[in-house]
This record gives structure tokens, C-alpha cells and sequence, in this order.
């Protein structure tokens, strides 16, 4: 594995809510090339674009109609071309989404499939006679339904892990392999530094449309590996919902010539009863250090962990695990400094930057995410909530929260549009780039001064060690040493003043903080603190 790997800080964009540069509503590459010289100065070194590929959109943009072009709303390949040579003369390496569990039913491989029984590209998808006169297995796609579609034409069942238009490729034919392994070369050929990679513990499954986690995924990757990644140097980080840190190893260690890392997710199931996004509840705040500790340790001596809080999936972290309300600035950062001081591979959601919190959906129209309107009809269905508790749950966690545009001025619309926005604006005094860009004591300026860091100090790297030290009544201390030099990330995740811990040698010289002051006598409310001894 190469070294830049490692030293990765990942500014995830999704295109769509980026910045729109035609008028049109819709953010796009050419809106992704004006903002690169934003992106340098907070200090990223690589972006992971999630789709922007030719697409109906059912799950925007993760339904694939074609792996080798862009899609017309966000640009064309030679503006693609363009932002990779613009991000490289700044430092940055561009990164694509992989989704290869599934494609498009508008795919041309689909449309083909789909005509006859005998036809070359039936194989490439995954069909099943009824059983009894049903569907072969009773699981349910994660989109609401059946996994299993009846196609009338040809009189047998495909299969879709997520919405009927994401019908799931067969990785068991060679030929879909060698046109992945193809389609992988064709963009890291072209400039592309590796790949996010969609659900790929998805990949391989049995008769019934169970998932497996197996030889057969690991056979898989490390065809990818072997014939397509490895010699570009690719940098991978699957998409692993699920996974033990023993199973993560299995798919990230460097030995095994699979991926380069995985994100792991658990601690972003807390505060949702049995991790259900619709079922809020009170976050562990001692869980959720404890979790993130036991991966570092986990993971710690063959593979390379993935500091990740927010997505295109997920709400706002501030809305989540912070104090929104009372500490907007403070619990932003603090989760921040928390989080980023540990090892691992950087991973920030567009927005983060600046301690974006929800949006407010006012009504069920305002949102446009196809899980969301499947969690409310599940919901509704239940018949035990009335129509204002679906809708605060839907507030709660839906993945529209992630997905409005950037608010980049005070201006109309965020200065995201000229025109009308594909999903709404939010726009809050002091959430804007524009007005966080002057302040000193902004999300932003803290983001810059931490990734700073991260790059500066050799034990904020690869090489430094994590111990976590003390987690304990909402406050903890950790460590990151390489040689003889100690970090000590303190962090106080409650809205109370502690003591300040002990542990933490006196002299200690406090590098980066949230407070204006850096004091050490006391810890204040979701206080972080750098301190190097
Ligand atoms: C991943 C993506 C998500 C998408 C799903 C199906 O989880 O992050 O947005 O809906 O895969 O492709
Ligand atoms: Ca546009």
C-alpha cells in the first residue's frame, strides 16, 4: 500500500447539492472545479464524488445507467476531465463511487436481459422461477417489498437488494467480472485515484437472495485487486455496513490484496433503537467513544481505519450527537477534534465543514429521497403514529437531512442556484462559508487549523499509535505517540463543566482547542483540546 494512502483527508461531495453553475438547480462538475481552491485551503487532500453518472435517478444517481460517462445534468466528460487536471494542480485526487452490487434497469445490460430468456446479458442478472406460484425467498428489499420483481416478458423473478429500478448484477458470470475489472481501468486509466466502494459486502449471494460474507466476495475483490486496482495503486474504501473489526481485517488487511479500508459504522447507530432510523432515543455518549476506541484497537496492527461521522446517508452529526440548541460551535468541533485526532483515514461530509445542522422538512413533499417515502408508508402502516409523529421521525432520520445544497452566502438560495433548487435551501445566519470564512472562531476556521495538524504532527499520522486512556462520566483522554512524542486529544461530551483529567501531564502545550482561551484547569462545556507533551 502506498503511503498516501494513509495520510488521506476524503471531502466526500455529492454533486447534486454541491454548487449549480447553469441556473438549472442542480449542482454540477463545473460548480466542483470553481470550489477546489476552497477545498485545498480547508486542507483536503482527496474528494469521493458519489455519482454523477448517466441516471433516471430513482436513488439518485446510485442506480446506474451507464459506468462510463457523466450524466448530462452534472456536465460532461470533458468538464470531468477538466476538474481531475484542476484538482491535481491543487493537490487533490479525485475519487469515484463503485456501485457495481446493482445497476440501472435502464442499463443497457438490463434492457437486453430483460428480452429474452436467451439473450447474451441474461446472465449478467440474477433470475428465479416462481416457487408455488411466488416469489423464491420472502425477504425484503431495502427500499420497501420484495427482493424478487416478476418480469412478465420472460415469466421469472430478478433479483434487487434496493428499489425494483436497481436490479442486482450476477458475480458469478465472469463476463460481468471482466466488465467491472474493464470499467475500474477505463477511469483510473483516465486519472481517477481509486474508488468509494457502494455496499460491496453485497456482492455475493446465495439461492434465496441472503447475503454472504465469504470466499466468494473475497475471490471477487481480489480480482478487482489483481486485475485492476492494485496495479494503479488504487486507494479503496468499501462501503461495510455490519462488519466486526475481525471481519473488516479479512477484507482490508494488507496482506490480503482486497481493499484498502472500510468504513465502519456502529457508533452512527446510536441513538436509534435497534439502529432503526425512523426510532430516536437518547445517545450513549460513552458508547459512542468506547465503539470508536474498540475499531482503532481493532484494526489497529494490519488495516487502516476510516474516521467517518457523517454522509449522503446520514443526518447531520451536530443534529444527532451534538447540542444544536446551546452548542452549536462547540459540540461541531468537539465531535470534530474527537473524532479526527485518531487513526485512520479522514472521511468529511460536505457541510460538516461549517457544523451544518437538519434542514426543517416542513411537509412530506418537501423531501425527495425514495427511502424516506418508503419509511413513511412503513410507518404509517404500523397505524400506531399520527401523521405529525411520522413526519417528526422522518425529520429525525431522514437522508434528505445530508442532501440539501451547500449554503455558500447569505445571498438567495445559499448562492447554491440562480434558479429553483432540485430539493430546498436552509440557510441559517452563521452556517454560510461566506460568513464562517471571516470568523476565527468559526466550524470552518477550526477545521482548517485541526487538519493542519493532522498533516504537521507525525504522531497525528499513520505511525501514531491510539490508547485510549480514560472514557468516563462524558469526559475522555486519549493518546496518539510515535517516538517521543505524546498527543493527548481531552474531550468533555456533555453540556457540564469537569474537572479537568489528571492524566494529562501539566506542561503539556495545548495545540488545538475550541474555546478561545485553551485553559487547563477546567473542562468546559463539549470542550476539545490537542496537547502535545
Ligand atoms: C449505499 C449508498 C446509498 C444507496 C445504496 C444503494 O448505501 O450510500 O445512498 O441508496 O447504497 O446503492
Ligand atoms: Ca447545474
Amino acid at each position: 500500500m502506498k503511503q498516501w494512502h494513509k495520510d488521506s483527508i476524503v471531502y466526500q461531495i455529492y454533486p447534486k447539492s454541491y454548487l449549480d453553475t447553469n441556473g438549472d438547480g442542480i449542482g454540477d462538475l463545473r460548480g466542483i472545479i470553481r470550489k477546489i481552491p476552497y477545498l485545498q485551503e480547508l486542507g483536503v487532500n482527496a474528494v469521493w464524488l458519489s455519482p454523477c453518472y448517466p441516471s433516471p435517478g430513482d436513488d439518485n444517481g446510485y442506480d446506474i445507467a451507464d459506468y462510463r460517462d457523466i450524466g448530462p445534468e452534472y456536465g460532461t466528460l470533458d468538464d470531468f476531465k477538466e476538474l481531475l487536471a484542476v484538482a491535481e494542480e491543487h493537490g487533490i485526487r479525485v475519487l469515484m463511487d463503485l456501485v457495481v452490487n446493482h445497476t440501472s434497469d435502464e442499463h443497457y445490460w438490463f434492457q437486453e436481459a430483460r428480452k429474452s430468456r436467451d439473450n447474451p446479458y441474461r446472465d449478467y442478472y440474477i433470475w428465479r422461477d416462481p416457487v408455488d406460484g411466488h416469489e423464491p425467498s420472502e425477504n425484503k428489499a431495502a427500499f420497501g417489498g420484495s427482493i424478487w420483481e416478476w418480469d412478465e416478458t420472460t415469466g421469472q423473478y430478478y433479483l434487487h437488494l434496493f428499489s425494483k429500478k436497481q436490479p442486482d448484477l450476477n458475480w458469478e458470470n465472469p463476463k460481468v467480472r471482466q466488465e467491472i475489472v474493464d470499467m475500474i481501468n477505463y477511469w483510473l486509466d483516465m486519472g481517477v485515484a481509486g474508488f468509494r466502494c457502494d455496499v460491496i459486502n453485497n456482492l455475493a449471494k446465495n439461492e434465496d437472495g441472503d447475503i454472504l460474507f465469504g470466499d466468494r466476495l473475497h475471490s471477487y475483490l481480489h480480482q478487482l485487486h489483481t486485475e485492476a486496482l492494485g496495479p494503479h495503486g488504487a486507494l479503496t474504501i468499501g462501503e461495510t455496513w455490519g462488519l466486526t473489526p475481525t471481519q473488516a481485517l479479512a477484507l482490508t488487511g494488507e496482506e490480503r490484496g482486497e481493499l484498502t479500508s472500510s468504513f465502519q459504522f456502529e457508533h452512527l447507530l446510536l441513538g436509534r433503537i435497534g439502529g432503526d432510523k425512523w426510532m430516536p432515543e437518547p445517545v450513549d455518549r460513552t458508547a459512542f467513544v468506547d465503539i470508536l476506541a474498540k475499531w482503532e484497537n481493532g484494526l489497529a496492527n494490519d488495516s487502516y481505519p476510516v474516521l467517518v461521522m457523517e454522509s449522503h446517508d446520514q443526518p447531520r452529526a451536530l443534529s444527532r450527537f451534538g447540542d444544536r440548541d446551546k452548542f452549536p460551535y462547540e459540540s461541531a468541533t468537539m465531535l470534530a477534534g474527537m473524532l479526527y485526532g485518531m487513526r485512520g483515514i479522514a472521511v468529511i461530509y460536505q457541510g460538516q465543514e461549517l457544523g451544518l445542522h437538519d434542514p426543517t422538512f416542513a411537509t412530506l413533499d418537501e423531501y425527495r429521497d425514495i427511502e424516506t417515502f418508503n419509511g413513511y408508508k412503513e410507518l404509517k402502516a404500523t397505524g400506531k403514529y399520527s401523521e405529525e409523529e411520522i413526519l417528526a421521525r422522518l425529520q429525525f432520520g431522514s437522508r434528505d437531512c445530508g442532501r440539501t445544497p451547500i449554503p455558500w452566502t447569505t445571498g438567495k438560495e445559499g448562492g447554491f442556484t440562480s434558479g429553483t433548487p432540485w430539493i430546498k435551501t436552509q440557510v441559517d445566519k452563521g452556517f454560510t462559508a461566506e460568513e464562517q470564512d471571516k470568523d476565527p472562531q468559526s466550524v470552518l476556521n477550526f477545521y482548517r487549523k485541526m487538519l493542519a495538524l493532522r498533516k504537521a504532527e507525525a504522531a497525528l499520522g499513520d505511525g501514531g499509535v491510539f490508547e485510549l486512556v480514560m472514557n468516563k462520566d462524558h469526559t475522555s483522554v486519549y493518546t496518539r505517540t510515535c517516538g517521543d512524542e505524546v498527543i493527548y486529544v481531552v474531550s468533555r461530551y456533555d453540556e457540564t463543566e469537569a474537572a479537568f483529567p489528571a492524566c494529562v501531564p501539566a506542561d503539556a502545550k495545548v495545540i488545538l482547542s475550541n474555546y478561545e482561551d485553551g485553559k487547563t484547569d477546567v473542562l468546559r462545556p463539549y470542550e476539545v483540546l490537542w496537547l502535545k507533551a
